[in-house]
C-alpha cells in the first residue's frame, strides 16, 4: 500500500523529521508539522512539502492543521501524531509541567483523532500512527509525567484500535526504547535512565525504515527494539517480579 498523502506532526527534528523524509521518499506528499516553525520550514523545503506550524497539545491548532492538509492533499492517508515531550521528575514535578505534558502527550492524540475519524468514516477510513514509547507499555524510571501520559496515550491507542478497526480507520502504535534524538541527549529528561536505553539506541532514520514497513501491515504495536515485546510480556505475567526488578535498577541510579 502507498501513502501518498501524510502528516507527521513533531516533524521539525528527531523521529518525527525522518518520518516525513522516509515517506516522501516513497512518493508521498507531505505536511510538516512542528512547534519550532523555522525547524518545520526547513524539514519542509527539504522533502518538497508544506510546513504547517502548530502546538499538537492546543485543539485549535491541531484543528488548522488538518483543514489545511485535507484542502492542500485532497485528503489525508496516514497521520503520524509523533510530537512528543519528555520531562523529568517524580509526582513533585509542578502542575504546570504536567498539564503542558499531558497536552502533547495525550490531548494531541485526541484532538487529532476527533477532528479526522469524522472525515475518515465518511471517506473511506485512513491509517493514525501514534508515536507512543515502550514507556507507554513499561515505565521510564526518573520521569513520572512521561511514563504516565505515555500510558495514558497508549490507552488511547488501544480503545481507538477496538472501537474503530472494522470501520476502516487502523491505529498503530509505535513504541521504541532509546532513539539518538535531541530528546534522548538534551538531559532534560530522565537522565540516569536515558544514559542507560543509550546504548542500545536506533538512529531516528531506521525507526522510520521500519515504521515504512510496518505500516504496510496492521500490527498494532511497532516496535523498533524487539526485547520490549519481552519485557512488556514479564511486566504482564509477574507484575511484583517486573516491579522488583525495576526498583533495582532505580537503586542502581541513585
Ligand atoms: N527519542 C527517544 O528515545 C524516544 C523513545 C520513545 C518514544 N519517543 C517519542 O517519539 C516522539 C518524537 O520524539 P523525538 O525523540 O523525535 O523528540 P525530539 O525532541 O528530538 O523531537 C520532537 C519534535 O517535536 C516538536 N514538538 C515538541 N512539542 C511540540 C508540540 N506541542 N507541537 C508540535 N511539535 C512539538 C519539537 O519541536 C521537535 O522538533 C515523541 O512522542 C517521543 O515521546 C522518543
Amino acid at each position: 500500500m502507498t501513502y501518498s498523502r501524510v502528516v507527521v506532526t513533531g516533524a521539525g527534528g528527531g523521529i518525527g523529521a525522518a518520518l516525513a523524509r522516509r515517506f516522501a521518499a516513497g512518493g508521498a506528499r507531505v505536511i510538516v508539522n512542528d512547534l519550532n516553525a523555522a525547524a518545520a520550514e526547513s524539514v519542509a523545503a527539504e522533502i518538497g512539502g508544506r510546513a504547517v506550524p502548530g502546538d499538537a497539545g492546543s485543539e485549535a491548532d491541531v484543528r488548522r492543521l488538518i483543514d489545511v492538509a485535507w484542502d492542500e492533499l485532497g485528503g489525508i492517508d496516514l497521520f503520524c501524531a509523533n510530537a512528543g515531550v519528555l520531562s523529568s521528575g517524580g509526582e513533585a514535578t509542578p502542575d504546570e509541567v504536567w498539564q503542558r505534558d499531558f497536552n502533547v502527550n495525550v490531548m494531541a492524540h485526541v484532538y487529532a483523532s476527533r477532528a479526522l475519524f469524522p472525515r475518515w468514516l465518511d471517506n473511506g477510513g485512513g491509517r493514525f500512527l501514534m508515536t507512543v514509547s515502550a514507556a507507554g507499555l513499561l515505565t521510564l524510571l526518573g520521569s513520572a509525567p512521561y511514563s504516565v501520559t505515555k500510558h495514558a496515550a497508549l490507552g488511547l491507542a488501544e480503545w481507538l484500535r477496538a472501537t474503530y478497526q472494522h470501520r476502516g480507520i487502523t491505529v498503530q502504535a509505535l513504541c521504541p526504547q532509546g532513539v539518538r534524538t535531541d530528546m534522548m541527549t538534551r538531559g532534560d529528561g530522565a537522565s540516569a535512565s536515558s544514559s542507560l536505553l543509550a546504548s542500545g539506541a536506533l538512529e531516528p532514520d531506521e525507526v522510520a525504515a521500519m515504521v515504512f514497513e510496518a505500516v504496510q501491515g496492521d500490527s498494532f504495536l511497532i516496535l523498533p527494539h524487539p526485547e520490549v515485546a519481552e519485557y512488556y510480556q514479564r511486566r504482564a505475567t509477574d507484575p511484583d517480579r517486573w516491579l522488583g526488578g525495576m526498583n533495582k535498577l532505580q537503586r542502581s541510579f541513585e
